[in-house]
């Protein structure tokens, strides 16, 4: 996540507008099916900041939320509402960063209070573990069977945690990222021991950023750790072992603007969420290419995180979590309510 957090209290005019859908022509070539179609799998109030979401192996969405400490599940065929998995302390502002261990067990981050400059006011930032296995629905949609919550961590040392991904599901070990301070931390979510596992000068922000965000994203493939940078224009990665430590130099990978969270595509495509910007881009062969939205536009305004499904039918569907424009308002004032969103990137 990135704002600045004055934005988000102030008077913003508030509209409640469905987004308009961009049509265009399907096309072998590329930049013929720009910008892709943005669609909305469901629309909440004016003040909902949808910060980060996981697919689970049914396809289910689990959804974090920073407006307030609560996860929520959205299925996105609308089948059923969306509900809320957990309600955290109200000693939390928010949720952030969430990943995926053994089989419908999951890890958030619960954000302490914070000030203007992302400095920590009170409390402690917490992980939570999240074991969906014995959360059940009925065929109305009331939840029947609840997760199971419990305390993982309280990372005292910690100034912003955000991002997180696993690094061994077997072993328990994920990596969060510390936006503010700049580093990554390995958890151990078995032991709740935790440390700084890497601290590069690449996942600083600049001096002159507006945000006091820097590393935000994080993501491991081919043993790499490749992550985002909200509060300096680069998508870099560093080449890790199998306990996080790096093996090597860091180096950018592409210039990217104002970035919050990112994914992968199968093909190795990364789908970078430009919070800021109200903007999708993708970065293929270290070429990155506006693919969705706009400044000017409320159709993915705050657009903070995405993911691929996981089913046959939608492995291609990119669900996007959106914050209406709560960081940057759309031309200074505009906040719509924060979405889920999809894109069929298959065209592309
Ligand atoms: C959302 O904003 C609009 C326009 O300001 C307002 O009319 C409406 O009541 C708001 N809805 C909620 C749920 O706050
Ligand atoms: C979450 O719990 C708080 C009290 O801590 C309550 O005010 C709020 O309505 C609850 N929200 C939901 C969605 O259950
Ligand atoms: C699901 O549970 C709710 C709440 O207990 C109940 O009102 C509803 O009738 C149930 N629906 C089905 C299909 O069992
Ligand atoms: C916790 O992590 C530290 C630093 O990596 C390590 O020295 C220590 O042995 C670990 N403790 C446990 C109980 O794993
Ligand atoms: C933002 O301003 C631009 C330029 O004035 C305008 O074209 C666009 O429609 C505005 N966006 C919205 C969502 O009103």
């Amino acid at each position: 996540m990135q704002w600045s957090l004055r934005s988000i209290f102030a008077s913003a005019l508030v509209l409640l507008a469905a987004n308009p859908v961009i049509s265009c022509p399907v096309s072998v070539n590329n930049r013929d099916v720009l910008p892709l179609v943005v669609n909305t799998v469901y629309q909440f109030d004016n003040t909902t900041w949808n910060e980060n979401l996981a697919v689970r192996e049914n396809g289910k969405l689990l959804v974090t939320r920073l407006d307030t400490p609560i996860l929520m599940q959205v299925d996105p065929t609308n089948a059923v509402a969306p509900v809320t998995v957990a309600n955290f302390s109200s000693e939390y502002a928010g949720l952030l960063g969430i990943t995926e261990t053994l089989t419908d067990i999951f890890y958030v981050v619960a954000a302490a209070p914070f000030d203007d400059d992302f400095v920590k006011t009170s409390g402690v930032i917490s992980v939570f573990k999240v074991d969906m296995n014995t959360f059940n629905l009925n065929d109305s949609g009331a939840i029947t069977s609840a997760a199971e919550v419990t305390k993982v961590a309280d990372i005292s040392t910690a100034g912003f945690l955000n991002g997180m991904t696993t690094l061994n599901d077997v072993l328990g070990y994920v990596l969060i990222a510390d936006s503010y301070n700049g580093v990554v931390y390995r958890l151990d979510v078995y032991t709740g021991n935790y440390t700084i596992i890497i601290d590069d000068d690449n996942m600083k922000y600049l001096s002159d950023s507006i945000t006091n965000l820097g590393v935000n994203g994080l993501k491991i493939r081919d043993s790499y750790l490749y992550w985002s940078n909200s509060g300096n224009p680069i998508f870099c990665r560093i080449p890790i072992n199998d306990l996080g430590e790096a093996t090597g130099a860091s180096e950018v990978v592409a210039a990217v603007d104002s970035a919050d969270d990112f994914v992968f595509r199968a093909d190795g495509t990364a789908w970078m969420a430009q919070n800021q910007i109200e903007s999708l881009s993708v970065v293929k062969d270290g070429v990155t290419t506006l693919v969705a939205g706009n400044s000017y536009s409320t159709i993915l305004a705050g657009v903070t995180a995405g993911a691929f499904g996981r089913l046959s039918t939608d492995s291609n569907i990119l669900y996007l979590t959106t914050n209406g424009g709560l960081a940057i308002p759309v031309n200074g004032t505009i906040v719509v309510g924060g979405e889920i969103a999809s894109i069929d990137t298959s065209v592309y």
